[in-house]
């Protein structure tokens, strides 16, 4: 498992004091639309200039037609980010369209597809994409891995279900996880780190356990030894 820590705070320079925090672990960081929206390039640069084996994950989740996905890919792919997502629900030519296009690059970023946001309930999921979110989790899974995908962002407990209907090599990255039990605040179905483990989560995503603790850096240092 490798940690990605969420840059959720609602400032530049909160966000970078956390960086900066835990700029001696070589981990990955999570930079979503707020921040990326308001910060920008210089942001990821900033972050790169406190620790440069930071590895950054641009979470944009892109969906669009596939040539403006691609575009789009080969911005970020020019950025120098690690990792960055789409919908799988953009499809399987938008798939194909955004892996070709990165396939000139040398050291291309990881391309993940968001399956179902967390957010749903399985009501209000069934009105739009009519089949259950753990049926369709898995269709957009496999759909990702036969188009050329890394992985996908699901839910740690669908994780196990996803890679024996792909690969086990195929990327899981589940945000809601509470390393230690914490507060779940408004995520419905958390984990613990020792679940994560348990159903091959490969990215386990972690915010507010972190950045709300008295001590991140600590927290952290925690949680990579329970991860060792
Ligand atoms: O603070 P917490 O650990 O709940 O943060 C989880 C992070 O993962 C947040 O940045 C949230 O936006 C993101 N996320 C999520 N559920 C998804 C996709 C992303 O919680 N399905």
């Amino acid at each position: 498992m490798e940690l990605c820590v969420a840059l959720d705070l609602p400032s530049a320079e909160e966000n970078l004091a956390l960086a900066r925090s835990l700029k001696t672990y070589n981990i990955w960081m999570k930079v979503g639309f707020r921040a990326y929206i308001r910060d920008g390039k210089p942001f990821i640069e900033a972050l790169k200039q406190i620790n440069p084996d930071f590895k950054i994950f641009l979470d944009l989740k892109l969906y669009d037609i596939p040539n403006t996905m691609a575009d789009a890919a080969e911005e970020i792919a020019k950025l120098g980010v690690d990792m960055f997502n789409i919908h799988a629900s953009a499809g399987p030519v938008a798939m194909r369209t955004v892996m070709d296009r990165l396939s000139t690059y040398e050291k291309r970023p990881l391309v993940l597809a968001v399956t179902a946001l967390t957010s749903f309930d399985d009501a209000t999921f069934r009105m739009i994409y009519e089949k259950g979110i753990d049926e369709k989790a898995e269709q957009f899974a496999k759909m990702s891995y036969e188009n050329g995908l890394d992985g996908v962002v699901c839910s740690t407990f669908e994780s196990r279900a996803i890679k024996e209907a792909t690969s086990d090599s195929f990327l899981t990255l589940c945000p809601g996880i509470r390393p230690f039990g914490e507060d779940a605040g408004d995520q419905q179905r958390v984990a613990t780190l020792d679940i994560a483990a348990k159903e091959g989560v490969d990215f386990p995503v972690i915010g507010r356990p972190i950045y709300k603790d008295a001590d991140p850096q600590a927290k952290v240092e925690k949680i990579l030894t329970t991860m060792k």
